[in-house]
């Protein structure tokens, strides 16, 4: 099939290399020409595991057309998916500007068959918006369908190709058919492998392909997000009666995932929940509830959990430290989540601010931030090493659980530090361990 992805973003870029590399013909158009131009240069804008390699691989055997031009990219396509931003404006509320400019380049240029997908986090309603915006735009309807995407970032690929499940929302049957054939080479398991590694599970059970109207699609998504966040932030707040009453919330995490009803995955306390997706689609998603005149109590809660959860750091060094003000610390990790390089609503962000507020001197080392935005150099001094970050410091910060941590050399980092104090805010490495460098651990919630 012809396909063209609209957006080169994280989404956009992942949809485009693993369509080409099931075997489309792809097309993936930005209005970025500068993007554009790096991508068709061979440059991964940003950081995703085997994004690379599958680029590489896809040059080789089926190149992406990369282009900014509309007409070129959806010239006998079948299917043009929408992979934009969606972010939140000041007020909460989710800009479709992009979406909708999005839909209105593929309503000028699109075939009349071509099947238009989006897969950008929208609101409920915003598949019939775009339906109306297209017929509107060109004076005849095109299909449209809603493809949620599940993509965790620093696991992209593997969730692409290897999906829990597919979701199509569509009208009509042509469309959803459509959507599925795009799929086909994964639901049958031709999947290929990359650099010679097979990312996924050899495939068992077949592969749902759940088929929805729209609304029920768009629903999905936000509804999935809304509860991983929840489950982390019950969790998490597992960690805090845990704290108080006794008992390893960590072993409680383990017994209780066993439970088949429950399942073992984003039960792991830590220091709060973040990043570009569950922060943006709660507060998106209890809008929407608000708007409707719906109380969500459980999205309220499981927010203001995540608050505290941020608060846990400077809970912890004033429990031990007492006063703040004067006091350095050496944060280990600044993105949302390993395997990534993305900062936006890191954790980690938000309490090296907080500590700011109160006087804490934060320097931070990350395995991959090579620098900081503005907005946050301000209160984060950048070191080049976990060493560096950690002279003179009071205590340690294990923000985000890059796996180069486990390899840390504890006892020299203790010898550069004024106290020995371990926060490990992602209950990452094992307590005995750092006991025996000489340091105080603290764990969440064991
Ligand atoms: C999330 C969803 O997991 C994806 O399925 C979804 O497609 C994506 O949002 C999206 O909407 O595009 P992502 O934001 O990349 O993916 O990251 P997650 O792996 O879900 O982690 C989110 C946050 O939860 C991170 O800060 C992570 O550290 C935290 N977390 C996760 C925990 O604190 N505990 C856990 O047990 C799991």
């Amino acid at each position: 099939m012809k396909i063209t992805v609209v957006g080169a973003g994280h989404v956009g870029l992942v949809t485009a290399a693993c369509l080409a590399a099931i075997g489309h013909k792809v097309a993936a158009l930005d209005v970025d020409e500068e993007r554009i131009s790096a991508l068709r240069e061979g440059v991964t804008p940003f950081f995703e595991p085997h994004l690379d390699a599958l680029l590489a691989a896809t040059r080789r055997s089926e190149p992406i057309d990369f282009t900014s031009d509309p007409a070129r990219a959806l010239s006998g396509s079948q299917l043009a998916f929408l992979c934009v931003p969606t972010p939140n404006d000041e007020r909460g509320d989710v800009d479709l500007r992009a979406v909708v400019a999005a839909a209105g380049s593929v309503a000028a240029h699109a075939d009349p068959w071509t099947v238009v997908v989006n897969r950008s986090t929208a609101p409920v309603g915003t598949a019939a918006h775009l339906r109306s915006i297209i017929e509107a735009g060109r004076g005849s309807a095109l299909s449209v369908a809603v493809n949620p995407e599940f993509l965790a970032q620093g696991s992209a690929v593997r969730d692409f190709l290897f999906p829990d499940r597919v979701v199509i929302g569509a009208w009509d049957r042509r469309a959803a058919d459509c959507v599925r054939r795009a799929y086909q080479p994964i639901l049958e398991g031709r999947v290929p492998a990359i650099d010679g590694e097979t990312l996924g599970p050899p495939s068992t059970a077949p592969i749902p392909v759940v088929v929805t109207e729209p609304p029920t699609a768009e629903l999905v998504k936000y509804a999935s997000n809304a509860f991983l966040a929840m489950k982390i932030s019950f969790i998490n707040e597992m960690s805090m009666i845990a704290d108080e009453l006794g008992g390893d919330v960590t072993q409680v995490a383990s017994a209780v995932g066993l439970d088949h009803r429950i399942g073992p995955h984003f039960l792991r306390a830590g220091i709060g929940w973040g990043g570009s997706c569950f922060p943006k689609d709660i507060q998106a998603l209890r809008g929407m509830a608000a708007s409707s005149g719906v109380n969500a109590r459980l999205l309220r809660a499981a927010n203001e959990v995540n608050q505290e959860q941020h608060r846990w750091v400077s809970r912890k060094l004033q429990g031990h430290f007492g006063a703040l003000p004067g006091r350095r610390v050496a944060l280990l990790g600044l993105t949302f989540k390993p395997d990534t390089d993305d900062l936006r609503s890191s954790p980690a962000v938000e309490i090296a601010a907080g500590l700011a507020r109160e006087q804490v001197h934060v320097r931070a080392f990350d395995p991959v931030v090579r620098s900081v935005p503005a907005d946050v150099a301000h209160f984060i001094d950048l070191a080049p090493d976990p060493a560096s970050a950690a002279r003179d410091a009071d205590a340690v910060i294990l923000a985000t659980e890059w796996p180069q941590f486990r390899q840390l050399d504890l006892g020299a980092l203790g010898d550069v530090m004024r106290e020995r104090l371990f926060l490990d805010g992602r209950n990452f490495l094992e307590p005995e361990q750092v006991r025996a460098a000489g340091f105080q651990y603290v764990g969440v919630g064991r």
